[in-house]
């Protein structure tokens, strides 16, 4: 193997020096930025594939980090009150899959089922219901983004005698907003549907949604049937991933061995990253349910600052109840990409999450003050 060159040398450092130049100002994505996972970088070393069941205890093929994976499904299932013996679960590439999955799973168990999800779901549903060849009905949002229940109603009744598949978000992504699974439940119950499945998109408030007053209805104790969170959102990671959660009797009726694999096949893709669920179980043994707890509050507490400092320009800006996104009117292109802001039609947003300082937010609030988009 030859060595880089000096031009891909400084081809790396340059782009190095840019991603850091860059992580100093992403006030708009969802992600955690303040992590190091250094004592892993020596698992770089290594072929490691976690393909297969992490959960098939037999298997040839030993390169993998199934033993970790399934520690990191254990705290998901309880944090997320799954019932004990009956869940499982796998480390996926992120929340599109875990949908993915969801759906996979729902059709399998109720072929012609409908699924129901609203206007403000991620872009992700509606691909993966296409991908899947599914019914569905796009239910309508309330302005603040949660899914509006009289709607819901009345497009189940227009299918009371097929079965619902409902997926509910824990966070929409422009507004964070939080459906609620109870009643989504009672209109359920109200319209007589027997066979439904719900699943949660708790893609960035998963892990900490249950630590939240009062505390939204999403987990498996309250109905749910399975739960997808990302793992590089408020959690923190440099690759992307996301825990799935479902119920163990579910999936089971869906598994097939393969003998090629000596396990079971009962995932999206075959390869698997086996360094994910590595991330994963350090963030849980270094920072935990406290860490997540004491994180999310400081997020909360920068959120109701970052809100009041901005309506004191005089820009209306707003968010959701607990919400760590801020939402205003939509501003210049240059300051969009100058903070990594998203926009949606009128508005932009940024989001709070671990790593952001009161000095970035006080920094763009003097850039938000000159914005062209704003002068009088
Ligand atoms: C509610 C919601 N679901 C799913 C996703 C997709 O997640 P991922 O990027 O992990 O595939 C996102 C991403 O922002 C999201 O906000």
């Amino acid at each position: 193997m030859k060595n880089l060159t000096p031009e891909d040398k400084n081809r790396i450092d340059e782009l190095k020096n840019h991603l850091q130049e860059r992580k100093n100002h992403l006030l708009g994505y969802p992600v955690t930025l303040n992590f190091d996972y250094s004592l892993l970088y020596k698992f770089l070393q290594y072929p490691v594939n976690n393909a297969g069941d992490p959960f098939y205890m037999d298997g040839s093929h030993h390169m993998n980090t199934h033993s970790i994976e399934r520690e990191v499904i254990h705290f998901f299932a309880n944090l997320l009150k799954a019932p004990e013996n009956n869940y499982w679960g796998y480390v996926t590439n992120g929340s599109s899959e875990g949908n993915l999955y969801a759906l996979y799973l729902a059709k399998r168990l109720y072929p012609g089922g409908v699924v129901y999800f609203s206007e403000e779901s991620h872009y992700s549903i509606e691909k993966n219901i296409d991908i899947l060849g599914l019914n569905y009905q796009k239910v309508k949002s309330q302005p603040h983004g949660e899914i509006d229940y009289k709607d819901f109603e009345e497009k189940i009744l227009l299918h009371q005698d097929q079965p619902a598949i409902i997926i509910a978000n824990i966070g929409t992504t422009f507004k964070e907003a939080k459906d609620d699974i109870k009643p989504i439940q009672d209109i359920l119950g109200k319209c007589k549907v027997k066979k439904y499945y719900i699943h949660c998109d708790a893609a960035f408030c998963g892990s900490y949604a249950q630590f939240l007053t009062p505390k939204p209805h999403f987990d498996f104790s309250e109905g749910a049937d399975s739960i997808i969170v990302s793992g590089h959102k408020f959690l923190g990671s440099p690759i992307p991933c996301g825990i799935i959660i479902v119920l163990k009797h579910n999936k089971e009726r869906i598994s097939n061995y393969v003998d090629v694999l000596d396990s079971l096949d009962d995932t999206i893709t075959g390869s698997r990253n086996a360094i994910t669920p590595l991330i994963i179980w350090y963030m849980i043994r270094t920072v935990g349910t406290e860490g997540i707890h004491h994180q999310l509050n400081e997020c909360l507490n920068l959120a109701a600052y970052t809100r009041i400092k901005i309506n004191h320009l005089g820009i209306k800006a707003w968010r959701n109840p607990n919400a760590l996104t801020i939402i205003f009117p939509r501003v210049s292109k240059a300051l969009q990409y100058k903070w990594q802001l998203a926009a949606h039609g009128a508005f932009s947003h940024l989001i709070i999450r671990p790593g952001i300082t009161k000095d970035m937010i006080d920094s763009f609030i003097t850039d938000l003050k000159n914005d062209v988009n704003y002068r009088k």
